[in-house]
């Protein structure tokens, strides 16, 4: 369920400071179970982060609850699979709707609003933008948190890769991807 009073809107570059503090708690304080500190902060000087490509394209949505940042979250129709604006080598190819699965980028909730349903709010709502714009199929590149949402949400994974960082360590992520079609939801 929803939590009450959950209003989602395309972010605008007004945003960028609050959400790149959003990212920083949320990586912090949801990530801890499954990374190391050093991986985190690592993390957070390119693989976490936001990309400015996507407020400026309207593909970036913030989750706010009484007015308050609960979370954000991207989809993209190009080329890039993830990383924020501190990665030099993001592609900004567009993709074609008719081949290309969307990518589904950026995604943080912050730790006080965890496990209410905000991250699947966000999701679905990235799922039917890029719908709107014609895509079927739609990857990530996951965290170990993500991976329990989207596995819930029907998203199947790859093979794990150990994603080099900055700071001289790896940090484990998984390719994960959904078509429509593919996947019904569980009824109960
Ligand atoms: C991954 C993340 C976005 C999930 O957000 P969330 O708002 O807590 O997710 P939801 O409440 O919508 O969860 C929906 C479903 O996903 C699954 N799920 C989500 N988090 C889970 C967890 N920690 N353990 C087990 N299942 C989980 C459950 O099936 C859940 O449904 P349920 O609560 O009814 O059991 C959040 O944990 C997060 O921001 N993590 C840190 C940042 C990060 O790693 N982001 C992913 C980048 S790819």
């Amino acid at each position: 369920m929803i939590p009450e009073g959950l209003s989602i809107r395309c972010a605008t570059l007004a945003d960028v400071p609050a959400i790149e503090s959003l990212i920083a708690t949320s990586a912090h304080g949801l990530g801890a179970r499954d990374y190391t500190r050093a991986q985190i902060e690592g993390a957070l000087r390119g693989a976490f982060g936001v990309d400015t490509q996507l407020l400026k394209d309207g593909s970036y949505f913030v989750a706010q609850l009484s007015g308050e940042l609960a979370g954000c979250v991207g989809w993209s129709f190009r080329r890039t699979l993830f990383g924020g604006d501190a990665r030099a080598d993001r592609d900004p190819q567009r993709l074609d709707p008719r081949t290309d699965a969307a990518k589904i980028r950026a995604f943080f909730v912050h730790p006080a609003h965890a496990r209410r349903g905000i991250g699947a709010a966000l999701l679905e709502r990235c799922e039917a933008e890029a719908r709107a714009h014609g895509f079927r199929r739609f990857e990530l590149m996951a965290t170990l948190p993500g991976v329990r949402l989207y596995a819930a949400r029907g998203y199947l994974p790859g093979e794990p890769i150990h994603w080099p960082l900055p700071n001289g360590l790896t940090i484990e992520f998984v390719p994960m991807s959904k078509e429509d079609g593919g996947w019904q939801k569980p009824t109960p």
